[in-house]
């Protein structure tokens, strides 16, 4: 099911295998159309199925990558790279490791350097410095975090270093051996590196995400619920399964949608 609202389009699928292959069919096509595309890239658990299309998009379809750039919205701090737990560690495994991805075109916030400053306002600048990213792909927190932006965000925030929420230290103690091991802050890429992005692809599976999809995308703009400030970007995709959709669907202003 396809739904346009105040520009942004919201795709429901099926299930988590269907909403990865829409999301990876959006992304191919961005690279296919504009080879040397600039992508922003997430991490987490929902991201995991559309790398594996994007990896088969690349292997059997002969997508090319020679020329993309990425751009990682976050990284622990701190952390070192070859921690199994670190995004540059996933992002290696789940995508760089199986596509024609050149290692100098990736880039990911340094959780090494202490000098976390200089390294937020490096990775800015290799932003800009890149002409900006032409396609942001999000996931979104149990919070509405997008990145490691937590709520009471700044809307105009740069890469900045984070303390991470509570909530969201708890939700990713599973990807640990126990949630102290949870590093307690991050770098990440601040709301106004996303809200420049050209194109928005926010992506959410599984009914702990309904309540806050439909305050995202429904709800007040509001710094306590930072995914809402993409309601005001002019490019936003969304690509929902069935039950990240089960809130949305129910809502009033949807309802002649979908008769
Ligand atoms: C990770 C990131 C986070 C996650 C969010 C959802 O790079 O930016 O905002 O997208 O925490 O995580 P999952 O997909 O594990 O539910």
């Amino acid at each position: 099911m396809r739904l346009k609202l105040n520009g942004i389009t919201i795709y429901i699928t099926e299930s988590y295998e269907e909403m990865s292959k829409k999301t990876a069919s959006i992304v191919l096509a961005q690279v296919t159309i504009k080879p040397n595309s600039i992508l922003g890239l997430a991490t987490g658990g929902t991201p995991i199925g559309l790398y594996k299309e994007m990896v088969y998009g690349y292997k059997s379809n002969g997508v090319d990558f020679s020329q993309v750039k990425t751009f990682n919205l976050d990284e622990y701090f701190p952390i070192k790279k070859d921690n199994e737990q670190s995004y540059a560690y996933y992002m290696n495994e789940k995508l760089f490791n199986h596509i024609n991805i050149s290692s100098e075109n990736i880039h990911i916030p340094n959780g090494e350097n202490v000098n976390t400053k200089e390294e937020c306002e490096s990775y800015n600048e290799q932003i800009y410095s890149c002409g900006g990213i032409d396609l942001q792909v999000l996931g979104i927190g149990n919070n509405g975090h997008i990145g490691f932006n937590e709520p009471d965000v700044s809307f105009e925030a740069r890469t900045h270093l984070v303390n991470l929420d509570q909530e969201t230290i708890e939700a990713n103690a599973r990807f640990f051996e126990s949630e102290e091991e949870v590093p307690r802050q991050a770098i990440s890429m601040g709301i106004g590196n996303i809200m420049h992005s050209r194109k928005i692809l926010l992506i959410a599976s599984g009914k702990s995400k309904a309540n806050i999809i439909s305050k995202t995308l429904f709800g007040d703009i509001s710094p306590n619920v930072p995914a809402s400030i993409l309601q005001l970007h002019n490019d936003v995709t969304v690509v929902l399964d069935q039950e990240a959709a089960e809130e949305i669907l129910q809502r009033e202003e949807l309802q002649e949608y979908i008769r």
